[in-house]
């Protein structure tokens, strides 16, 4: 004989408020969520700081299966085990893709690192990357391609990773920087966002207002909209203030977080050889907003030499040919001669 199951020992009114309590959670909950991933950054600090307690607490939802490794607030330069062994990161996949297991992610996200030689940097990033990313629950790839000219090679990483994956926010992001804070969420809010404001070599002060080198974030609409970066500049500097110009130029705004989270740590490196200041940027900065409109993504240029699918990254070798790309910008600059009148001159392009 089965005795009767008995009913809950609980009052009808008591269920209630069991309800509204949960319900009120839920509410709170996805509120944070919300106002922490549309906020302006400068207002977001205290949703922020809210949201790395429990983080830090084991609450946030995030960490519930303990998955992934606890890693301290100060990433630090170590020598990391190289990035081909198959023991480190087992839940990213081939060519530096990871997708959380539990749940869709809301961020589609590709991580683009100009190269050039430095194989300790890379290794370096590469790692202190995985471990902050995973935990952030984002669906992401991380997109190394190499030579000089930073700015097209950010190009280049856009155009090969779209191929790959319909991604829809791009960190485009030098070697040589390594997060420091957890808070760092490498998503794309509604504005461009300059990530590294705060960097140690400048004693995590903004060099100046209009800085937009380094770490930044742009959605993948914003980054078709400003016509994607400019591929004259070969050779060292004025690329990111060129963007500057081209997001400002656009309508767009540049967001930061608090330097408190915008933190970086630069690992030290001498300039490489072959890639010198170049001359002429500030030349080239006097029409970048007017450039913008025919020179860029839209005219981006390039021959895949090798592309594979490694273990923590994917890998992008391009050749590219610089005066094919100047004598097509000296073309395209006489034809818009005409259309914004004497005052631009094609000769401050050439280096
Ligand atoms: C680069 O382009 C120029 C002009 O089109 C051509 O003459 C030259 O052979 C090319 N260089 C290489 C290395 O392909
Ligand atoms: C320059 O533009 C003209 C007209 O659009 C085109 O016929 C020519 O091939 C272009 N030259 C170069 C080097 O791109």
């Amino acid at each position: 004989m089965t005795t009767p199951v008995s009913e809950p020992n609980i009052p009808p009114s008591n269920h209630r408020h069991i309800m509204k309590f949960f319900v009120l959670c839920i509410v709170t909950l996805v509120s944070i969520e919300f106002i922490t991933v549309n906020t302006v950054p400068n207002e977001s600090r205290t949703i922020l700081n809210f949201r790395h307690k429990l983080f830090a607490k084991g609450m946030w939802m995030y960490d519930k299966k303990k998955t992934l490794p606890w890693v301290p607030l100060q990433l630090i330069e170590f020598h990391p085990p190289s990035t081909n062994s198959k023991k480190l990161f087992p839940d990213v996949e081939a060519g530096g893709r990871f997708r959380p297991s539990e749940c869709v992610s809301r961020h589609r996200v590709a991580i683009v690192i100009p190269y050039r030689n430095r194989e300790e940097q890379l290794r370096n990033l590469l790692y202190n990357l995985h471990s902050l990313l995973a935990r952030q629950q984002l669906d992401y790839g991380i997109y190394v391609s190499t030579r000089f000219n930073r700015a097209m090679l950010l190009n280049i990483g856009y155009s090969e990773a779209i191929k790959i994956y319909d991604y829809q926010c791009f960190i485009f992001h030098d070697v040589d920087l390594i997060p420091q804070d957890d808070r760092l969420l490498y998503n794309c809010p509604t504005q461009p966002r300059h990530m590294s404001a705060a960097v140690d070599k400048f004693k995590y002060k903004l060099p100046y207002p209009e800085i937009f080198g380094g770490v930044s974030a742009l959605t993948k609409d914003q980054f078709v909209k400003v016509n994607g970066f400019s591929n004259i500049f070969f050779g060292w500097g004025g690329e990111d203030d060129d963007m500057y110009k081209r997001i400002k130029h656009n309508g767009y705004d540049v967001k930061r977080y608090p330097m408190n989270i915008a933190r970086y740590r630069m690992i030290k490196h001498s300039r490489d050889k072959g890639n010198e200041p170049i001359p002429q940027r500030m030349n080239n900065l006097k029409n970048a907003a007017k450039r913008s409109e025919y020179e860029g993504l839209s005219t981006l240029k390039y021959k895949i030499l090798h592309l594979e699918q490694k273990k923590l990254y994917t890998w992008i070798h391009v050749a590219i040919n610089e005066t094919e790309i100047m004598a097509d910008l000296r073309n395209k600059t006489e034809m818009n001669t005409k259309r914004f009148g004497t005052a631009f001159r094609g000769e401050s392009f050439v280096r």
